[in-house]
C-alpha cells in the first residue's frame, strides 16, 4: 500500500475532495481540460467505434477516476446501451455524485443506468472484481454473460497522472503469481522489486482488458509509456516493465493542437500559450495476462 504520507494514494483524501468538488454550484471540477473538450471528446468516440468493428456486442467501456467531471455525464450516450459503461473510482463521493447526477438528467432511465463502482487500481484483486462485479448485477438482470467480462475501451482523463505521483509499489499477492504463471523463469527478486504505481495500474488492467482493447488517456505528461514503444528482445522479461510493454503497446502519443490559448500582457501585446496536454492510446496486445 502507498505510505500514508503520500495523500494521493488515500482513498479518504479524494472522498473528500471530490466530495467538496460536487458542492455549491454542482457543476463539479474538471482536471487538465473541460469536460466539453471537443478534441478529447473526438478522440474518446472515435476509440469507441474502432472497437465497435472489433466486437459484434456493444463495446464495454471503463472509465478510470471520473471524479466530478460531467464528462461522465458525455458517456452515458457514447455507446449503445449505457448498462456498458462502468465509471470506477477511489472516492466513494465519486459513486454517489455521479448517480445522483445521472438520476437527474435521465429521471426515467431506470434500468438503463451507467454503473458506478469504487475500489483501487493499484490492487488487482480490486480491479479484477471490476469484471467479477458486473457479471453478478448482468447474471442477476437476466443478461447472457459470457465470462469473463473484459471492456474494450478504456478512458482515464489525469487519472494516471495522479496515480504516478503515488510512490513506487512492490507486486503482491496474485499479482505476483499471474506474473510467475506469465514469465515462469523470471527471477523473484525481479518480481517483487518496486515499480511504478502507473506500470502497476497497466498490469492490473492488462487482466480485464479485450485483445485490441484502446486505453485513451489524457495527460499533462509527454514522456510516458517509452517502454511500450520498444521493440521486445528477449525470451523472458528482464524487468516488469518489459513484461508490461508485451501486454500494452504504445500507438498513440501526441499533444492537443486545440491547446493553445491568446494571452494579453499589460502592454496589449497577445501571444499564444501552449499548454501540456498529451494524448494517449495504448493497445492491450493478444498476449494473455
Ligand atoms: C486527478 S483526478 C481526475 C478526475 C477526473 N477524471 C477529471 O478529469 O477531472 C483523479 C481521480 O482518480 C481517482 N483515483 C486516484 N487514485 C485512484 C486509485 N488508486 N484507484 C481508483 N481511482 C483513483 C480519484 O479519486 C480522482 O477522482
Amino acid at each position: 500500500m502507498p505510505s500514508a504520507a503520500n495523500y494521493l494514494g488515500s482513498a479518504a483524501y479524494w472522498t473528500e475532495r471530490v466530495r467538496s468538488e460536487g458542492e455549491g454550484d454542482e457543476q463539479g471540477f474538471d482536471w487538465l481540460l473541460p469536460s466539453d473538450n471537443t478534441g478529447f471528446k473526438s478522440f474518446i468516440s472515435d476509440a469507441v467505434k474502432d472497437a465497435a468493428t472489433r466486437t459484434a456486442a456493444t463495446p464495454r467501456v471503463l472509465h478510470l477516476g471520473p471524479g466530478s467531471s460531467r464528462l461522465s455525464l458525455w458517456m452515458h450516450d457514447l455507446v449503445d446501451d449505457p448498462r456498458h459503461v462502468v465509471h470506477f473510482d477511489f472516492a466513494e463521493s465519486a459513486k454517489e455524485l455521479g448517480e445522483r447526477w445521472e438520476r437527474e438528467c435521465w429521471p426515467e432511465a431506470a434500468e438503463r443506468r451507467m454503473r458506478w463502482m469504487t475500489g483501487d487500481l493499484l490492487e488487482l484483486p480490486s480491479v479484477l472484481s471490476i469484471s467479477q462485479r458486473l457479471e453478478s448485477t448482468e447474471r442477476a438482470e437476466g443478461g447472457e454473460v459470457s465470462s469473463p467480462i473484459l471492456f474494450d475501451v478504456l478512458v482515464d482523463k489525469g487519472t494516471l497522472d495522479a496515480i504516478s505521483c503515488v510512490e513506487a509499489l512492490a507486486p503482491q499477492g496474485d499479482l505476483v503469481e499471474r506474473i510467475k504463471t506469465f514469465a515462469p523463469d523470471m527471477p523473484a527478486k525481479l518480481i517483487k522489486e518496486p515499480i511504478y504505481s502507473s506500470l502497476m495500474v497497466a498490469l492490473n488492467l492488462a487482466t480485464i482488458s479485450r485483445p485490441g482493447a484502446a486505453w485513451v488517456m489524457l495527460s499533462y505528461g509527454g514522456t510516458r509509456f517509452d517502454a511500450f514503444a520498444a521493440r521486445v528482445r528477449s525470451e523472458t522479461p528482464r524487468s516488469l516493465e518489459e513484461l508490461a510493454s508485451r501486454l500494452w503497446r504504445l500507438e498513440v502519443r501526441r499533444e492537443l493542437e486545440e491547446d493553445a490559448k491568446e494571452i494579453t500582457d499589460e502592454n496589449g501585446v497577445t501571444s499564444k500559450t501552449k499548454a501540456y496536454h498529451w494524448l494517449y492510446l495504448l493497445r492491450r496486445t493478444d498476449v494473455p495476462f
